[in-house]
């Protein structure tokens, strides 16, 4: 539901206030050769409706295929085939970046189990019957990326999915880990930290499997959705996001010299895991779970009916686990086409996805990719009858997301002052399409221009219905998300530079993700059949860049911010009750930001006033000045101080959890300090929650700043 305006609290109650608002008032409304009527588009242009005519299923889908012809991982040559094929495929002006960064890949692996004797052949193996089967022995090995090389001969533990409480939940069990070989079950947090908490535990090496309870509730690929039992999930354990070496800063290639950091620094900040690490099938899974003797594991730690009773360990089951990588630097090409905005061309609208996949990529990201095309297909039938954005609009195609966001984070890096005064918004798509259902997570103040979208587009599931109305059935208020997890390239742009963002996509995750079943086939039969959910998601993806990059005014809400930053101080309210730590200073800055919010709506009003009906022409400098303090508001939650032991990400009140990169925190430096505070219950640690309470209301506080404007103020 659109978010109710809270009553305005006067904003103009300085005579000097007044002064202004009456000057800004006569200005665009009553000087005679400003009533003009206004040429430029507005959010009702005829030219964003024809868009949402122009969708091609056909295009989509005959993109999806070419992309996925190969799997083409980061850097590899099937990756050049598709950035080519990318940068020939865009209608506009297009070009290619290239970094050099550090990636890993897969020398020797191996696993055996010493008693009973058993070598592992850690091969997926494809149905005859999948038309991609004969190509998949062209994936990279199934591997964990920037994984310890090592050899460890030790027994195993049980540790369900890896987190901090489950580990905590062994060591009140009186299991001790220390030197065992830790199996854990993927699925609930980012396997970077699976591996990160198991050698936090005291774990020599760590194996990762899908369970079939989590990945296997049905019929398996290619006769139903779900993951064969030979299927393993391949991916990063970085922990950190962009080149390794280069943390930070950018390189390009043919740049002379460029500063490294080597890659015992980086294992030594714990970046990368120090103890070697595999992920394995479900088949695997159970054949290793066999082999754990000790307690039982807990009810709810179990497998699916007929797996067998899951026990703790360590032992007696001995593996031997084996691991070499090669850690090396690779070119990465992003990709880019550029339609220039006729009236203010330094505004940049940016809108993403990778093209790099672990395999086929259909779902993850190639789905994304054929919708940025097919959407970039029909901006160019608009721009053929005469649209011309008014700010400019960049299209971007990633590399190595995979590894750890490498290809969006070395260009946010790279360009990271002109960036964070030029660009409007990033929208997001990793995978566009899973499977049905309309998903959105945002900065808040793209709240109601989300909902407004959704209402335009046909929910490709029901074409009686738009996507609002589906959106908002399984739900009494709309669910935008946030954006705190790191999982895709949305992070650099929100996390980093401060940049409002959105990331959106059809379905919430897939049994195939990361394994050679991430084909063409599974797309078709499964993911989207008829590719209406591609064309969905690009009509939406596409009608949100438009109104971006076309209305006069910028389409942001920040009185929705502003409840969404008191939500927030609600739960660390909760986490934080019974300490002696005040938020009042929060309660104080919100307070002053919520006015801040509903005074520059009301400017927008003023300015957006209509004469008979007919938008008059603004005071360009005054529009551009009220956009500019729209754009900016976000860049005010940035800290350079950035969050503790993870600096990179300096927004105070979207981040990462600390112990898992997927989890999204409001207020993540306030929550650290809480968690830190509640182990040690010292006075010093509840001061630092004192103190980040403090810091997050400054920048709220300067936020509310920005929102007003200093020219009648200093
Ligand atoms: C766990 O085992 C290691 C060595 O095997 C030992 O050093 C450590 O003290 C043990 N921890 C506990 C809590 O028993
Ligand atoms: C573990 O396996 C590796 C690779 O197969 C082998 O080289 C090594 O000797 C084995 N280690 C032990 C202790 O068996
Ligand atoms: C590591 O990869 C590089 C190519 O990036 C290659 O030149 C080198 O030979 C590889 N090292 C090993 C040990 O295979
Ligand atoms: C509705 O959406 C909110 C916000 O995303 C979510 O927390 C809640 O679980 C959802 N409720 C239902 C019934 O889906
Ligand atoms: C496109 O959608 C139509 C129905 O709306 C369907 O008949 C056709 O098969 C679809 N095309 C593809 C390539 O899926
Ligand atoms: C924290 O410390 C205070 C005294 O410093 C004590 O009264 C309280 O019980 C402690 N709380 C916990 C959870 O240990």
């Amino acid at each position: 539901m659109k978010p109710i305006l809270n009553p305005a609290t006067s904003a103009f109650s300085t005579p000097l206030l007044l002064l202004c608002f009456f000057t800004l008032y006569l200005v665009t409304t009553i000087s005679p050769f400003l009533l003009t009527i206004s040429t430029t588009t507005s959010s009702s242009s005829p030219y964003h409706s024809l868009f949402l005519s122009l969708s091609s299923n056909t295009s989509a889908s005959s993109h999806l295929r070419r992309l996925t012809s190969l799997p083409h991982i980061a850097s590899s040559d099937a990756d050049s085939l598709a950035a080519s094929y990318v940068l020939s495929s865009f209608p506009f002006p297009s070009h290619t970046t290239s970094y050099s960064v550090l990636l890993s890949f897969p020398l020797l692996r191996s696993l055996s189990l010493s008693s009973p004797p058993f070598h592992f052949s850690l091969t997926e193996i494809p149905a005859p019957s999948d038309p991609y089967s004969s190509l998949a022995s062209l994936a990279v090995p199934t591997f964990h990326a920037y994984a310890h090389s090592g050899s460890v001969t030790a027994p195993l533990t049980y540790a369900y999915y890896g987190r901090v409480e489950d580990f905590d939940e062994l060591r009140s069990l009186g299991i001790n880990v220390t030197g065992t070989v830790v199996l854990a079950r993927y699925g609930k947090i980012f396997r970077g930290d699976i591996v990160k908490n198991s050698q936090d535990a005291g774990a020599a090496a760590v194996l990762v499997y899908s369970d079939y309870q989590d990945y296997a509730q049905g019929d398996v690929f290619p006769d139903g959705q779900w993951l064969p039992e030979t299927g393993v999930q391949r991916g990063s354990t970085l922990r950190m996001q962009g080149d390794p070496s280069t943390p930070g800063w950018s390189c390009r290639v043919g740049e002379e010299e460029c500063e490294r950091v080597d890659k015992e620094e980086i294992v030594r900040q714990g970046f990368m895991p120090a103890v070697p690490s595999l992920p394995i099938s479900g088949k695997d899974g159970e054949e290793l779970h066999k082999a754990i003797g000790g307690q039982v594991a807990p009810d709810d730690w179990q497998g699916r009916e007929g797996s067998p009773v899951y026990h703790l360990g360590p032992g007696p089951g001995v593996v031997n686990l084996t691991y070499l990588g090669n850690e090396t630097l690779r070119k990465i090409q992003n990709v880019f086409a550029v339609i220039e905005g006729k009236e203010e061309p330094d505004r940049y609208v940016v809108l993403g996805n990778h093209r790099d996949a672990w395999t086929f990529g259909a779902v993850d990201p190639n789905s994304g990719t054929a919708s940025l095309l097919e959407l970039a297909e029909r901006l160019f039938k608009l721009q053929k009858r005469g649209w011309r954005p008014r700010r400019t609009i960049i299209l971007c195609n990633w590399d190595a997301e995979e590894y750890g966001l490498i290809g969006s984070t070395e260009w946010v890096e790279e360009n990271r002052e002109v960036l964070t005064s030029r660009a409007v918004t990033y929208l997001n798509v990793d995978s566009a399409v899973h499977g049905p259902g309309y998903r959105a997570s945002a900065t808040p103040q793209l709240d109601a221009l989300l909902i407004e979208a959704s209402k335009m587009v046909k929910d490709p599931d029901n074409p009686s219905q738009t996507i609002y109305d589906s959106w908002i059935s399984s739900n009494d208020s709309v669910p935008v998300g946030r954006l705190g997890g790191g999982g895709s390239d949305h992070a650099p742009f929100l996390q980093h530079i401060g940049v409002p963002s959105v990331d959106m996509a059809f379905g919430t995750g897939y049994p195939v993700y990361h394994s050679i079943f991430d084909d063409y086939s599974w797309m078709q039969k499964f993911g989207d059949p008829m590719f209406q959910r591609h064309v969905a998601a690009a009509s939406i993806w596409g009608l949100v860049a438009l109104r971006l990059a076309d209305d006069e005014i910028l389409p942001f809400d920040y009185v929705s911010y502003a409840s969404e930053l008191k939500r927030g101080v609600k739960t660390i309210e909760e986490a934080a009750a019974g300490s002696p730590v005040s938020l009042s200073p929060l309660y104080k800055s919100i307070e002053e930001f919520n006015a801040a919010a509903t005074k520059i709506n009301d400017e927008k009003k003023v300015l957006g006033k209509k004469f008979w009906g007919i938008p008059l022409r603004k005071d360009q400098s005054k529009l551009r000045e009220l956009n500019d303090r729209l754009i900016m508001a976000e860049r005010a939650f940035i800290d350079g101080q950035g969050l503790s032991g993870r600096e990179w990400h300096k927004h105070l009140i979207y981040g990462t959890s600390k112990y898992d990169d997927y989890g999204a925190k409001s207020y993540p430096s306030i929550d650290d300090a809480i968690i830190e505070a509640k182990k040690l219950n010292s006075t010093d640690a509840w001061r630092m929650v004192q103190h980040e309470i403090y810091r997050a209301a400054r920048a709220v506080k300067q936020a509310s700043l920005v929102l007003n404007g200093l020219t009648c103020n200093v």
